[in-house]
């Protein structure tokens, strides 16, 4: 028998606000044709004035805890992953953990567009490790707050929003028929710090800064260290990219998101994509195209779930999961 954690449910929460390519036509020098053709983005959601971080995660752990169908009281681990906390400290997990009244302990992780990977690999070995029994994993960002709005090269490109999912330990056989999260492959590569990054923070400017991006050179490293994780992930449970059900990839630009379904020969009604409503979300993303696929009923109970990340850092990751 192996320690394993299983994914009692599932939530998520946008804000109401849609902000269209044709909004983002009258604010900067862009085009729906532009962003609709290099990204795939047609529109994204942006938090209202107002509307924090902790808010859009409490939403959808709350849909989540509902979701289970646990109380919140049973959750003693909160694993938030988040570029955009509402303070620069305290961890914006610990709002979370007072508006929900969960016990145990409560933590932000950092990783950008792959930190919904990073949260659920820390969350799962806090559980194998016997030091949570029940955790809830959050992916929340109010992206919109980090952008320069007269940078047209990053603005039309992100969304805020949260996504949540339970997990709660159980005894597994220890092969891949197991339900839950598989495996979890992490990777950061600090010599690409520059790559993608905001220009300010408390220890170097005192402000909170604006993201900056060398978008072209993110793409190249995307897909072949994105295929690499996945590799990993597939061979460290003796498992083909045949046995994915569904592909549930970070929504950062839909010709990344093709680039490796098309590597990995995996059929494009097998991929999620939710980069035409959503934007990039960052750690949101993730958990959120999950969600949407498990509310509609695209993903089924014992359906195998790719998960795959690269962000700001570099750092990237995948994680194997059995709904
Ligand atoms: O989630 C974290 C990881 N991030 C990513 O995965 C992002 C990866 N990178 C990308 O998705 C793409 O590189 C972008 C979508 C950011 C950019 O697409 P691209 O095809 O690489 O375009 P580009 O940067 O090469 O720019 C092409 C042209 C430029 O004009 P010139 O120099 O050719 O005259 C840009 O100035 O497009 C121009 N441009 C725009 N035009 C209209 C850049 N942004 C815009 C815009 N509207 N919003």
């Amino acid at each position: 028998m192996v320690k394993r954690s299983r994914v009692l449910g599932c939530g998520t929460y946008l804000p109401a606000n849609v902000v269209t390519n044709q909004d983002l036509e009258r604010r900067v020098d862009t085009t729906d044709e532009w962003i609709v053709q290099r990204t795939g983005i047609k529109s994204r959601h942006l938090a209202a004035d107002g509307e924090l971080t902790s808010d859009l995660a409490i939403g959808a752990a709350t849909r989540a805890l509902d979701h289970a169908g646990i109380p919140a009281s049973s959750i003693d681990c909160i694993v938030l992953a988040t570029t955009t906390p509402d303070n620069t400290f305290p961890a914006t997990a610990t709002k979370v953990q007072a508006a929900l009244g969960t016990l145990g302990f409560a933590m932000d992780i950092q990783a950008v567009c792959a930190g919904f990977v990073y949260a659920l690999s820390v969350a799962d070995n806090m559980i194998r490790g016997g030091q949570a029994r029940r955790a809830l994993v959050i992916g929340a960002e109010t992206f919109s707050r980090i952008l320069d709005w007269n940078d047209r090269t990053t603005c039309v490109l992100f969304g805020d929003g949260a996504g949540a999912v339970v997990l709660e330990g159980y005894d597994g056989k220890g092969d891949s028929s197991d339900r839950g999260v598989l495996s979890t492959h992490l990777h950061s590569d600090g010599t690409q710090y520059d790559l993608l990054y905001v220009d300010g923070g408390p220890s170097s400017t005192q402000t909170v800064g604006h993201v900056r991006m060398h978008g072209q050179e993110i793409f190249r490293h995307a897909v072949t260290k994105l295929s690499g994780v996945v590799e990993e992930a597939l061979a460290a449970n003796g498992l083909e990219s045949t046995d994915i059900d569904w592909m549930v990839p970070h929504q950062a630009n839909r010709r990344i998101i093709d680039g490796l379904a098309r590597k990995m020969k995996l059929p494009p009604e097998k991929v999620v994509l939710t980069v035409d409503r959503h934007g990039n979300t960052s750690a949101a993303s993730i958990p959120l195209a999950f969600g949407e696929a498990v509310a509609d009923g695209r993903i089924k109970r014992g359906d195998l779930v790719l998960m795959e990340a690269i962000g700001g850092g570099l750092t990237w990751g995948s994680a194997l999961i059995r709904w």
